[in-house]
């Protein structure tokens, strides 16, 4: 099979446009990368090459050795990878210490993979493990309103997964276990990946303080569709702050308890305080 026509290739063009249209990906903003199947790597075998130099990641994802990921290059625009998949996207392999990855498709132009591949990888370690392998799609884009509001909110994880809770009432049952929130780091290194990952441990979405959010699911549906639910919350916590921030009402610590039984989804109580 041409790897153009594989059904997660067309998913991953597929959420880079659709992030594009939503306005969270300027200039060469935000970056994505799926685990591929190993079906699908046997599918597309044919046009995956061996020749390139393995490189460095620049940290150490032993539980992703031998994995071939799809990813968006470095410096590349969400905007134009519905146009050129070959030239704004690669295909890469782990190697066997899990410290090197080499391109077998794609950036036929030149160019690496994102900046931010150690963070990508080591939270793709770290839902690998925990979710038994379902997890496969890990999206980091710059949504106006959640960076928004890292200026104003203090930046702990209680305070936005309780406040994005309370913005609509479905958003606990799409982030039940929350959200985790990491204070400004430099992006681009394996400081911000090791601590984006501790928090994957917990979460399936976390914060990048005045930067962004990275969200981790199982299919590019889910993952597209958690990073926008978060972001249509922030964009209601935003409109109520400036209409007025002493709410009239609002959904209640006992009101999460009974939607959590409705639901059949577990809320953590440290998220249910009284305010
Ligand atoms: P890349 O172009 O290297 O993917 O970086 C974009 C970005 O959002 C960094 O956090
Ligand atoms: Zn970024």
């Amino acid at each position: 099979m041409k790897i153009l026509d594989a059904e997660f290739v067309k998913g991953f063009i597929r959420l880079c446009d659709d992030g594009f249209r939503q306005n969270w990906h300027e200039r060469n903003g935000g970056n994505l990368s799926y685990r591929i199947k190993p079906s699908e790597v046997e599918e597309i075998k044919e046009e995956l090459t061996k020749e390139k130099p393995w490189q460095p990641i620049g940290t150490a994802v032993k539980g992703l050795a031998g994995e071939y990921f799809m990813v968006t290059g470095s410096g590349k625009y969400f905007r134009n990878v519905i146009l050129d998949p070959k030239a704004n996207t690669c295909i890469i392999e782990i190697d066997e210490t899990g410290e090197q990855y080499r391109i077998c498709w794609g950036l036929v132009n030149g160019g690496r993979p994102t900046s931010e591949l150690p963070s990508h990888l080591m939270n793709h370690e770290v839902k690998k493990e925990a979710t038994d392998g379902r997890h496969r799609v890990i999206y980091h884009a710059h949504p106006t309103n959640i960076i928004a509001l890292t200026f104003v909110l203090p930046l702990e994880d209680k305070v936005f997964t309780r406040k994005l809770w309370e913005m609509a009432t479905e958003c606990p049952v799409v982030f039940p276990s929350g959200i985790g929130v990491v204070g400004w780091m430099v992006p681009g290194g394996r400081d911000i990946a090791v601590a984006t990952s501790e928090l994957m441990k917990k979460y399936d979405a976390a914060i990048w303080a005045h930067h962004g959010l990275f969200a981790s699911g199982e299919d590019f549906d889910l993952t597209f569709g958690l990073m926008h639910t978060v972001e249509k919350s922030a964009e209601i916590l935003v409109k109520v702050l400036s209409i007025r921030p002493d709410k009239l009402q609002t959904i209640t610590a006992e009101n999460f308890r009974d939607l959590a039984v409705d639901f059949k989804v577990a809320l953590p109580e440290e998220f249910l305080y009284e305010k």
